[in-house]
């Protein structure tokens, strides 16, 4: 993978992956299954909207892939839920990715994700730097793996985003991801069905969206997280 010193910088807690330079955590520790599920997944309504018959594809675009959890769990859904014909289209801007030893080792924690892990680290391990295509299940999924930064790769992006997953690291501890140029992308990419869902509640990123033309309303946070964001783009 180039350029080898952009790769994710990696510590073990307790078994879990924890990014040295940011001195932060990449799932919750209380569950990072039912925390995908409940902060990405539910705060965008995937499941209702994906049992929609006349669906043919959905566009996903998540800010920092990490080890995949939110990705393969979006997979999983998705598989159970909509038409055997639409198509999901995942795509996942990442600036520090892991190496295929990390993300092996982080999505061993998920056995009961193995058929879905399995054949996107098989395809994983040939990742360049740049647009990486990844498609699996006959390309009923296909997964654009954009490694750079978000803003950067989000502004060569031209097709419309169904439901943004706004990960990436506490804004805290990430300032420089969580910049207004970062939500005009969101915006120039967004219509009036756009949902998004970030686990952070800080007031920056709620004021930057909803100055950018997002409806943002607060949600109870997973776990020890008090509030969460969700909305719709309006602007
Ligand atoms: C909390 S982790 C994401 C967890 C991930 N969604 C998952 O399912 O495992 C945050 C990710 O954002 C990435 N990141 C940080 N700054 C970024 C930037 N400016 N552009 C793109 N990705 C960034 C980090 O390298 C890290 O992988």
């Amino acid at each position: 993978m180039q350029p080898q010193s952009n790769i994710a910088n990696i510590e073990w807690r307790d078994g879990q992956p924890f990014a040295s330079n940011f001195q932060d955590v990449y799932f919750s520790s209380d569950n990072g299954l039912l925390e995908t599920d409940y902060v990405f997944l539910q705060g965008n309504h995937l499941a209702e909207r994906w049992l929609d018959s006349e669906l043919q594809t959905f566009n996903i675009a998540e800010t920092g892939f990490g080890s995949g959890l939110n990705f393969l769990c979006a997979v999983n859904t998705w598989l159970s839920t909509s038409p055997e014909n639409a198509k999901l289209h995942y795509m996942s801007a990442e600036k520090y990715p892991l190496s295929l030893h990390d993300i092996s080792t982080a999505l061993n924690l998920w056995p009961q994700l193995k058929t879905v892990s399995e054949p996107l680290l098989a395809q994983y391990k040939n990742l360049i730097s740049g647009s990486n295509t990844i498609s699996l299940y006959d390309n009923r999924v296909q997964l654009s793996l954009l490694i750079g930064d978000a803003t950067a790769c989000f502004s060569k992006v031209t097709s419309q985003v169904d439901a943004w997953f706004l990960d990436g690291f506490a804004p805290a501890k990430n300032p420089d991801m969580w910049q207004i140029e970062l939500f005009q992308q969101m915006a120039r990419l967004s219509n009036a069905t756009t949902t998004f869902a970030t686990f952070t509640s800080a007031g920056d990123v709620r004021r930057g969206l909803t100055n950018i033309g997002f409806n943002v309303r607060k949600r109870i946070g997973f776990g020890k997280k008090r509030e969460m964001l969700v909305g719709n783009f309006v602007g």
